[in-house]
């Protein structure tokens, strides 16, 4: 089983590259089975999460040829099947993407039931909320959800709870669907704002996405086009909290700062300098970082998804920090992680009390998810001595090249697969 070897202390200094965003290549990779014609995307992030998507299309019959690990040439001409196999939602719950995409071009969808994760039960009521809303019989047989329509209608949907997913599946469907469509309360993500903007390359009349209500037209047929994908606001994020964490002075290159303003202001309350360029962000944390306290909420909110980096970044700032996490019941297991490296944190519900500490100190740790990985990697490397973090195939879902891109900026983290390469990155390190 693959880990990664982490030996802590290292300011990490120098400039990383983003990647696309996992999040948006998501959506946009489905919504590209919507199109009459090939269609290109380019700055894929080659992660675990977009190659089995990619291999679900392939399933279905999707011609999938990758360029380059970054780009693919998708032709959905000859999609002859809409049932995906449970084997791809098990692995990525994304994979329902699929039900918008395939409703709004064939009027019909049959994709297994996505369980729950390590974050929470993920329900995905409003999702076929929307669908039924447009006209869709939606059933779930067997763990199936069947989505068949005569015809597909405009409506005006309310989402009861603000949903990344819900939004831009049913944006999808809406896409292709007979009439006007409004969603209200929608989410606001750059994530939704590609999808809608990759659908209207297409062809598609979506108007409104990055705000809370989005109005589309339907349309007949979508066409071919050439899209490249936003980067990768989370993956900045973690870059930009680990030299907080580290007490580096890190410039991350290819991002959007609109996109981090929420990050960004966090690092500057803790302490950090934070310095913003047309397409990159410098973060320098050469003094002491301080308590502060956050929430996670809805973009343009603090994102979940940056909450488990700065809870292990307040675990070494001087004070009391308290993290409220309102979006995911489940979001704090890597707490207990983190007390094994020393932090003093409780947790109680849905917030978490952080007394900062002097110092972490390394040891053998478990990934519970994608970002909780994510930010113990960054514990063990602003910790003191050797840090082995297991299940690291959560991390490699949502990172390209983690380990050498920290290693570029000087972290001595390797990722081994037995024993004896652990003592080789030992011995090498001296
Ligand atoms: C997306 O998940 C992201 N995943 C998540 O990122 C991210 O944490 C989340 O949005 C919030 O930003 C992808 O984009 C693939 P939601 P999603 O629907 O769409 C409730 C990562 O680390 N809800 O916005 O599933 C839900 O329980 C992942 O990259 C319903 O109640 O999240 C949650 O409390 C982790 N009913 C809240 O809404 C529904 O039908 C927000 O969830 C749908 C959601």
């Amino acid at each position: 089983m693959e880990q990664y070897i982490i030996r802590g202390g290292n300011p990490l200094v120098g400039e990383v590259e983003i990647s696309g965003a996992k999040n948006a290549a998501l959506g946009i990779l489905a919504a590209a089975i919507m199109s009459e014609e090939p269609v290109t995307v380019d700055n894929l992030p080659n992660v675990r999460d977009i190659n089995v998507l990619l291999e679900a299309m392939e399933s279905i019959g999707v011609r999938v040829d990758r360029k380059t690990p970054h780009m693919a040439v998708l032709d959905s001409a000859n999609v002859g099947d809409i049932c995906v196999d449970y084997e791809y939602i098990k692995k990525i719950r994304a994979s329902y993407y699929l039900i918008g995409a395939l409703l709004g071009k064939y009027r019909m969808a049959k994709v297994p039931l996505p369980g729950g994760c390590n974050i929470g039960a993920r329900p995905i009521d409003l999702h076929i909320k929307g669908f039924r809303a447009l006209g869709a019989e939606v059933d779930i047989r067997n763990g199936v959800i069947i989505a068949r329509a005569e015809h597909l209608h405009g409506s005006h949907i309310y989402l009861d709870t603000v949903s990344v997913g819900a939004t831009i599946n049913i944006m999808m469907a809406a896409a292709m669907a007979e009439g006007r469509t409004i969603i209200e309360n929608c989410a606001r993500e750059p994530h939704v704002v590609d999808v809608a903007n990759f659908l209207n390359s297409m062809g598609a009349n979506i108007k409104g996405a990055g705000t809370d209500v989005i109005r589309i037209r339907g349309v007949q047929r979508l066409h071919r086009t050439e899209y490249s994908i936003i980067p990768d606001q989370i993956e900045a994020g973690t870059f930009m909290f680990a030299a907080a964490a580290t007490r580096g002075d890190v410039m991350v290159k290819h991002v959007i700062p609109k996109h981090l303003e929420a990050t960004s202001a966090k690092l500057l309350e803790i302490g950090c300098e934070v310095e913003e360029f047309d397409d990159a962000v410098r973060v320098v944390a050469s003094r002491k970082l301080h308590s502060t306290n956050v929430k996670t909420l809805p973009y343009p909110g603090y994102p979940t998804d940056m909450q488990p980096q700065i809870g292990v970044t307040l675990a070494l700032a001087k004070g009391t920090s308290i993290v409220t996490e309102s979006i995911f019941e489940n979001r704090f297991k890597y707490m207990d992680e983190l007390a094994r490296m020393g932090a003093q944190v409780r947790v109680e519900g849905n917030t978490a009390i952080i007394s900062g500490v002097e110092k972490l100190s390394g040891c053998r740790v478990s990934a519970p998810d994608l970002r909780a990985g994510a930010a113990l990697v960054i514990a063990g490397l602003a910790a003191e001595g050797e840090t082995i973090i297991d299940d690291i195939i959560y991390i490699q879902r949502g990172y390209e090249d983690f380990e050498g891109k920290l290693r570029s900026l000087g972290a001595e983290i390797c990722k081994v697969e037995s024993e004896r390469e652990a003592q080789k990155f030992r011995l090498k390190l001296g």
